[in-house]
């Protein structure tokens, strides 16, 4: 093991591997200093956090000067945030509402290459609006706007895109830190708005959590150096904060986000209060001290250790203690604001009040008693409610004057301490709608350096790397090698980041493009069989993009890159392959997380974790071509899993890293990493295959949810047919029906509004069943069970299995026809089928076809396969003839591929 400190500032602590702890640090001491050796401090109490920013009088009495004035209904109009779509400039200023967010993939008039200009335009008309609604009323009360620029200021067109967290975790430079934070305040200044929701601080402790990327690692001690670095650079000391060049910051998600069982986003974190403390707070403490203004709320629930995998009994949902962050008054007032002293803004996250026991969107006085300042009730519907709500209940004596009084001090403190009396309205300001500050060159270069910091090399057996570019070809194959969106991640440009085209991004360099810059196109080649034999191939193989709940590894999966999907099993053939041909295989790995990849490891000659880098491709053939002198200076900050199921750092092993939880099942035993936390390879360092550590072929075939395997249907599922059971029944409803559904009886002729259904002979006597959806629409056709709860299908997920229907097509078909699964309500996938179903029709013989379907597709689309309602149901808003024949689920083996629909038109419900 090569332990390295490859950072060369003196304010960077040097890279040790063993954090052990123990030195207990008193309660009153004001700051949070690293030990020499570079470990954390303990601590046994809440810190006492003194910031950089600190209360000014001047600012308190002005501040207190305007609350005295305000009406109540000012001071609520102050204490909501809507998502501006859900909001005119017209409603802003009736209700005085005092700040908006974009959400991921909000952006002004719908257009997602909104200039930086129009951008701030837009911010221009809410700020208007406040500014007149105060009119007369002797003050006033500036706007603000808040986005997520979580890697660059990564919703607007044309932006710099940084790695994602786990990426710079590897890099270990808060110094790059402080330079990417400087840049992305740039970046969001020149579109006018005053604050991003970043950065994160999460310790994510179970790689199947869908948020991993978003954390910088897996113990807290880098996460404590970055969060200062960065929330200086974005907003800069007290007195650059107020100037036109920064941006707020906020630390989100307090506290305990990345420590849910099981990884389940917005799940139940089980920590002692001890462990909380001292593993997931630690990125507050010195971003509070480094001045972060804001701090956000976390989805998450809060349940003591020792109750882990009991369900949390109403008594603790109903205190004040446990239960979900967002109805926490001990952890938000308690710990946060009084034990730690933090004087920000304490904002809710998206709805996330609503989450609350015994609340909804639009009524939580539990949330605001809690101590939350600004929340983030997104709806039109909502926030208007939620404001004659909380008035309501002011009135009612259920929130307490001093509690709304305490929430808009803060929002004022914090708006003043930004300057934001001071800033001209947001177009008028120095950087804002200056088109050339996004994406600009200077800040390109940091990215790419942030690329080059990134990487860590696996491996590399007798030296394949770096590659000597003159004498060789290079065929750049795999499932990312050009694919902007598997390299850029979520949170880019939209939420999922799942959306993207490359003509939406005005800087960006594939893998693929990056390799042909370097050597020329005639030595790149995307095909084997063109490449000479001496070529090298290079595998670029990734996870498609994902975002919170959507990245989840759900029970029945595990952490092999190859069997999380189809199309990622792909990428294992092509290295098996090209290794068969006799090519030398170097793979890069884009990930959001730490995957099992013995497989492919075994068969590349090299590897590279190349983490989500964003759009600056070129840092990858940077390093790969040792071009000045670069070299791999990455470090693992997430230990590698050894076995498919190494999914989880044990709760309460502090900041000892590669502790993992026993996995019982494979061994009984704890199980080490592949790769510890550190671990990176670089060119000095020899590697043959004697030196390599043994890798575990893992035959696990279950989840890592699951507790055995579930046996593997080798058999049809008949959803609708001669032999279906009444497990599923067909259904139809419509409009007119107020989608009351109407059982369907083959014995007879039926009609359902204006819908005729007709009983049919297809293979055999009354199997199948003519249907015309009449002229009153819409309608659909669908097949559900009466069971309430849902049936369990995932072993025929897990079986590779595809929904297959016959059908028969008798008339146009409209382009409103829509195929759809639903789990238990709200849940489930659709997808537009016209098109797909025309090109099936159109080339087959017979008038009978079986559309395919696999139920990967639906999965990876939000269908929940252990509560399944309604495995099929077509739509249409336009008149529909057709035959409908048999529907069942086909397990894999007994599939074949043709007249399989794409994946591609699917979305969630
Ligand atoms: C996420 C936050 C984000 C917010 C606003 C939430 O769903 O959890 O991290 O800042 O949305 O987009
Ligand atoms: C928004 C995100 C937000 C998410 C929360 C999405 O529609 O675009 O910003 O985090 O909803 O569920």
């Amino acid at each position: 093991m090569v332990i390295k400190n490859s950072t060369t500032h003196t304010s960077v602590i040097g890279f040790s591997l063993i954090f052990l702890t123990t030195l207990p640090v008193s309660s009153d001491q004001s700051t949070v200093p690293l030990f020499d050796d570079g470990s954390l401090p303990y601590f046994q109490e809440w810190p006492k956090i003194k910031s950089d920013i600190p209360k000014r009088d001047y600012i308190e009495e002005r501040v207190a000067d305007i609350v005295a004035q305000m009406t109540l209904g000012e001071k609520v109009g102050q204490m909501i945030m809507p998502e501006y779509r859900q909001i005119t400039p017209k409603e802003a200023k009736q209700y005085k509402i005092g700040s908006v967010l974009n959400g991921g993939g909000g952006w002004p008039n719908e257009n997602k290459h909104a200039s930086a200009l129009e951008w701030a335009l837009q911010s221009d008309k809410y700020w208007t609006a406040l500014d007149q609604a105060y009119a007369g009323r002797g003050f006033r009360i500036p706007f603000m706007w808040a986005t997520d620029a979580v890697h660059g200021n990564n919703n607007v067109y044309g932006a710099t895109l940084f790695p994602h967290n786990i990426g710079l975790g590897a890099a270990n430079n808060p110094e790059l830190l402080f330079e990417i934070g400087r840049i992305t305040a740039k970046e969001v200044a020149a579109t006018g708005l005053d604050l991003t929701f970043a950065p994160t601080v999460a310790t994510p402790r179970d790689y199947r959590w869908g948020r991993i990327y978003e954390g910088y690692s897996e113990i807290p001690t880098i996460t404590y150096q970055y969060a200062s670095s960065i929330v200086k650079g974005l907003q800069g000391t007290e007195k650059e904060l107020r100037s036109e060049q920064r941006v707020l910051s906020t630390v989100k998600h307090w506290i305990g986000d990345g420590g849910t069982f099981n990884g389940v986003d917005r799940g139940v974190t089980f920590y002692s209060e001890d462990d909380l403390r001292n593993i997931h707070a630690m990125g507050y403490y010195s971003a509070l001290e480094a001045g972060a203004q804001v701090v956000m709320t976390s989805f998450n629930s809060w349940q003591n250790y020792d109750l882990k995998g009991k369900s949390i009994n109403s008594k603790d949902r109903n205190n004040n203690r446990f239960g979900k962050l967002h109805g926490s008054r001990y952890l938000i007032t308690e710990v946060l604001k009084e034990k730690i002293g933090f004087d920000g803004i304490v904002v809710t996250d998206w709805n996330g009040h609503g989450e609350v026991e015994g609340c909804t969107n639009q009524s939580c006085p539990k949330a605001v008693n809690a101590g939350n300042d600004l929340f983030m009730v997104t709806d039109n519907k909502d926030w208007k409610a939620f404001y004659q709500n909380v008035i309501k209940q002011v009135q009612g004596g259920q929130i307490p004057m001093v509690r709304i009084d305490d929430a808009v001090t803060r929002i004022l403190r914090v708006k003043m301490r930004a300057g934001l009396w001071e800033k001209p309205k947001p177009s008028y300001r120095i950087l804002a709608g200056e088109q050339q500050v996004l994406g600009a060159l200077e800040h390109r270069k940091v990215a790419r350096q942030a690329v080059r910091e990134s990487l860590v090399l696996l491996k590399n057996e007798n030296k394949i790397l770096p590659f000597k570019q003159k004498n060789h070809s290079y065929v750049v194959l795999g499932s990312a090698a050009n694919d902007i969106q598997k390299q850029s991640g979520g949170w880019t440009l939209t939420w999922q980041g799942n959306e993207n085209k490359s003509q939406d991004f005005v800087h960006a360099t594939t893998v693929l493009e990056a390799f042909k810059q370097v050597v020329g196109d005639k030595h790149v080649y995307t095909d084997p069989n063109q490449a000479s034999m001496d070529a090298i191939a290079v595998v670029v193989m990734g996870e498609d993009p994902y975002a919170e709940m959507y990245g989840d590894i759900k029970d029945h999966q595990t952490l092999a890159y190859s069997e999380l999907k189809p199309s990622y099993a792909k990428d294992l053939q092509l290295i098996q392959e090209m290794k068969k041909k006799g090519f030398k295989v170097v793979t890069i790995l884009f990930s959001g997380r730490p995957l099992y990849v013995n497989p492919e490891l075994a068969l590349s000659d090299a590897f590279v974790a190349a983490w989500l880098p964003g759009t600056e491709g070129r840092g990858i053939t940077d390093v790969l071509f040792a071009q000045n002198g670069a070299d791999f200076s990455g470090k693992l900050s997430y230990s590698w899993p050894n076995n498919k199921c190494m999914t989880t750092i044990n709760e309460n092993s502090r900041n000892i890293p590669n502790y993992h939880v026993p996995d019982f099942e494979q061994t009984g035993e704890e199980f080490m990493p592949l790769f510890p936390y550190g671990y990176g390879l670089n060119y000095a360092i020899e590697q043959n295959a004697a030196s390599q550590p043994t890798l575990f072929m893992d035959k696990r075939q279950w989840g890592c949810g699951e507790t055995k395997a579930k046996d593997r249907p080798t058999t049809n599922l008949e959803i609708f047919s001669r032999e279906a059971t009444t497990t599923f029944v067909p259904k139809m409803s419509g409009k007119v029906t107020k989608w009351k559904g109407t059982f369907i009886s083959r014995a007879k002729k039926m009609t359902v509004g204006s819908a005729s259904i007709l009983s049919l002979n297809y293979k055999h006597q009354q199997d199948a069943l003519r249907i015309d959806f009449g002229k009153q629409l819409p309608m659909q056709l669908y097949i559900q069970t009466p069971d309430k709860k849902g049936l369990d299908m995932r072993h025929y997920l897990t079986a590779n299995s595809t929904l297959e229907f016959d059908i028969a097509v008798k008339s146009e078909i409209p382009s409103s026809l829509k195929l759809a699964a639903h789990c238990v309500y709200p849940c489930g996938a659709i997808a537009p089928i016209q098109k797909e179903l025309k090109a099936i029709v159109e080339v087959s013989e017979s008038e009978w076809v079986t559309v395919k379907v696999p139920l990967q597709c639906f999965a990876d689309n939000g269908v929940n396969f252990s509560n399944i309602n309604t495995p099929f149901l077509l739509y249409s808003d336009e008149p529909f003839q057709f035959d409908i024949g048999e529907i069942r689920y086909v397990p894999k083996e007994k599939g074949i591929t043709e007249n399989t629909m794409s994946c591609d038109i699917f979305k969630p419900i």
